[in-house]
């Protein structure tokens, strides 16, 4: 405060001699914004951060968010910049900025917008080269060994208490895979609906599966209709018998079906209460669905082994909400883990442009979208300017460029030393796998592992203390294999 009132009695000569010259010149607009220049410039409110601030993120956000990640329509060099902000592009709603600042003050933009995208670039190792199965980390060295391939885009695995595993394809196919690294076909899954996102995804066993045998797994069920085919998120319920599943059964089904092929969420996780955690997207349908506790879409829900509804669920007992909401506010979360240390419910999220999310899933909360974000639409329009309310949840980390969040998994045990406690989290998008470092409940660091793996779909760790990862086309399921760091 003391300091604005500073610079406005040191402004007062300024003015002065300001207006004096204003009428001397005579009122023309030119003479007069050539003034408010000089008055701003003395002010020192034209940093290139103030000018951002004060001019431009009303409409391209706090953050530079519509410039980074941004597909240019005008060109990315300094003077495709400069120009767009000097003279504008007034029929598509970019006023000109040329008689607000001078030459160099739009240069000094142009550095300021381009040295904040520069956070993209980091990400861009589309071309690191793939030599070897040897990959180096800031902690930790590891060798990636296939375990499995010839799987298309394995959504998911888990493994069975014999050391098995059991693999997800997306196209509608569930695999075990023997000790001796056979892929063996498991009959009974129910026809999927295998289009856009959809098909066969997550897998779950029962925390009591050495004992019931029971399997879940979510899928893309289909619906015909008069207007074609509409699909939702469904998860079965199934014994696993041999290379057979029998006694299957629906335990849920999202309400209602849609048409798009989008955004179906759908990880599964049994909490440390015994009850089954079932994340679905909105639909792409963001108006209607998330924000409204009448449908099942854009929430997490929480339902008992069989399907039934807890008592304690927040929501529970109300006739204006579904019952087995556990959050309500989503977009498309496709990770669910539990963190062992707190047992705590943790999602990462897919977000709009430069929004996608890691939450910690609270009971009853509302996770904001689309409400509040810190993301853009995908074509570059705004449609919030707010990232907080009061009652929405913030997001313990935001990633902007958005990194296509999927699988999630927290290192356990003692193989990864000094990753331990870690929280994995792959990156479609990108192609590799994200390890972040927490403090509390606070993501304090991050790193890039495995560049360039291929569309990381799911991490997991096993029972033997190992991390697993899928990846996408060619799939395959590889075990980080910790090994000691080469001398220099
Ligand atoms: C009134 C809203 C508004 C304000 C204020 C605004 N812009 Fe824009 N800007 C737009 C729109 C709309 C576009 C056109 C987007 C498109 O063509 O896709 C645009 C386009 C641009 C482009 C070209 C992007 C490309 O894809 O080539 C740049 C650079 C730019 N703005 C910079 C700025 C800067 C710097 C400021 C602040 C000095 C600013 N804008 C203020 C609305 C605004």
């Amino acid at each position: 405060m003391s300091k604005f009132y500073y610079l406005l009695i040191m402004a007062c000569p300024l003015l002065i001699v300001e207006m004096q010259e204003t009428f001397q010149v005579g009122y023309d607009s030119g003479a007069h914004s050539i003034n408010l220049k000089k008055i701003r410039r003395f002010l020192l409110l034209n940093s290139p951060s103030a000018n951002y601030a004060n001019y431009c993120s009303g409409c391209h956000g706090e953050k530079m968010d519509a410039f980074v990640d941004r597909k240019w329509k005008h060109g990315e060099t300094k003077e495709n910049l400069f120009k767009a902000i000097k003279y504008g592009y007034p029929d598509d709603g970019m006023p000109a900025f040329d008689t607000t600042f001078t030459d160099q003050e739009t240069y000094e933009l142009t550095d300021y917008i381009l040295a904040g995208i520069k956070n993209v670039k980091k990400y861009d190792f589309k071309d690191v080269p793939r030599t070897s199965n040897i990959f180096s980390s800031e902690a930790q060295d590891i060798r990636l060994d296939t375990i499995a391939s010839g799987i298309n885009v394995p959504w998911s695995m888990t493994f069975l208490p014999n050391g098995e595993m059991l693999i997800t394809e997306r196209s509608g196919k569930l695999y075990r895979l023997t000790k001796e690294k056979k892929l063996q076909n498991i009959d009974g899954v129910p026809d999927v609906l295998a289009e856009g996102q959809g098909g066969l995804l997550d897998i779950a066993l029962h925390p009591a599966f050495g004992k019931n045998h029971l399997i879940y797994f979510s899928y893309s069920m289909p619906q015909k209709s008069d207007s074609g085919v509409l699909a939702t998120t469904a998860v079965m319920r199934a014994k696993l018998k041999g290379n057979k599943l029998t006694a299957q059964k629906n335990i849920f089904i999202a309400l209602p079906f849609s048409k798009t092929r989008h955004h179906f969420g759908s990880r599964l996780q049994f909490g440390k209460d015994g009850c089954l955690y079932v994340s679905v997207g909105e639909r792409g349908n963001e108006k209607q669905n998330p924000q409204n506790l009448n449908n099942h879409l854009g929430k997490i829900h929480r339902i008992k082994d069989d399907g039934t509804i807890p008592a304690d669920n927040p929501f529970a007992g109300r006739n204006d909400a579904v019952a087995s909401i556990y959050s309500f506010g989503h977009r498309n979360p496709q990770g669910l883990t539990i963190d062992p240390l707190t047992g705590k419910l943790w999602s990462t999220e897919h977000g709009p442009r430069g929004g996608d999310e890691v939450n910690i899933i609270g009971k009853g909360r509302n996770y904001g979208w689309p409400v509040i974000s810190y993301g853009i639409n995908y074509n570059g329009t705004i449609f919030t300017n707010i990232t907080a309310k009061e009652g929405m949840e913030q997001p313990v980390l935001y990633w902007n460029p958005s990194i296509a969040p999927s699988g999630m998994a927290f290192v356990t045990g003692d193989r990864y030393k000094n990753w331990k406690g870690n929280l994995l989290v792959g990156s479609l998008r990108f192609k590799y796998l994200n390890r972040c470092v927490l403090k509390g409940n606070k993501i304090v660091r991050q790193e890039m592992l495995l560049k360039n793996i291929g569309r990381l779909r799911d991490v997991r760790m096993g029972p033997d203390g190992y991390i697993y990862v899928s990846v996408e086309s060619p799939g395959a399921i590889l075990r980080l294999t910790p090994i000691r760091r080469k001398m220099p």
